[in-house]
């Protein structure tokens, strides 16, 4: 169980370069107790198991959600993770208190520009705008969403920019929580008990 959980998403991690990088130097050898999760290696078949996934999150204090932005969002499979992992009586609603104080981290990259990200860019709105669905899902839980990590113009990233990227991501693991002191705290939600927001469970 380490303190921190990187979970890595990339359906095409041969073709990757900024998300291969990335793992290549979470792997190096360093004092951080890192555990990473390559979730595409893991679940081929999309078969997710769920208290494989509940137990590595236990004693993680960091959760770090590391994949490529797709169609404004999260891969395929990240978002089935967090269909199944993040349930009803676990992560939140009454009993769902087992990421209560934990910290997310958003560790992204955009073939857009920051330009791209701007009212008069092609995607028409900064990146926080797509930011929402993401924070509110961790403050559902209890978690405190973090200022995420982004590098755009992925595709036309220079080898230098990779690696200072790269050596920043790894640099603000080693470092962790010194960056987050001044951050405030996760808001309390509070979930009715008897909900019928949602189906009940199967
Ligand atoms: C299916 C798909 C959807 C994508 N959607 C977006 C998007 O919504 N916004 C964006 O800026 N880039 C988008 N991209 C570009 C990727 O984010 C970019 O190629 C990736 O961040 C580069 O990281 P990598 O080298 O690790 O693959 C998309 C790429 C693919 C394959």
């Amino acid at each position: 169980m380490a303190s921190t959980l990187v979970l890595l998403a990339h359906p095409h991690l041969e073709h990757s370069r900024v998300h291969r990088g990335l793992l290549q130097a979470l792997r190096a050898p360093g004092p951080a107790d890192i555990e990473v999760r390559d979730l595409y290696a893991l679940y081929p078949d999309y078969l997710i198991d769920v208290p494989a996934e509940q137990a590595a999150l236990a004693d993680a204090r960091l959760v770090v959600w590391q994949h490529p932005m797709h169609w404004y969002g999260m891969p395929a499979l990240m978002k089935l993770w967090v269909d199944e992992v993040l349930s009803f009586g676990w992560a939140y609603g009454p009993g769902g208190t087992h990421l209560r104080d934990k910290d997310l981290w958003l560790v992204t990259s955009t073939g857009g520009s920051v330009h791209a990200y701007s009212e008069a860019g092609y995607n028409r709105h900064p990146f926080d705008d797509f930011m929402p669905p993401y924070r509110q899902t961790a403050e559902l839980c209890g978690m405190r969403f973090l200022p995420p990590k982004v590098l755009h113009s992925a595709q036309r990233a220079t080898e230098a920019e990779l690696q200072a990227f790269s050596a920043a991501y790894v640099k603000k693991l080693a470092t962790y929580p010194d960056w987050t002191l001044h951050l405030s705290p996760t808001e309390e939600h509070t979930i009715p008990v008897a909900s019928s927001d949602r189906p009940a469970a199967e």
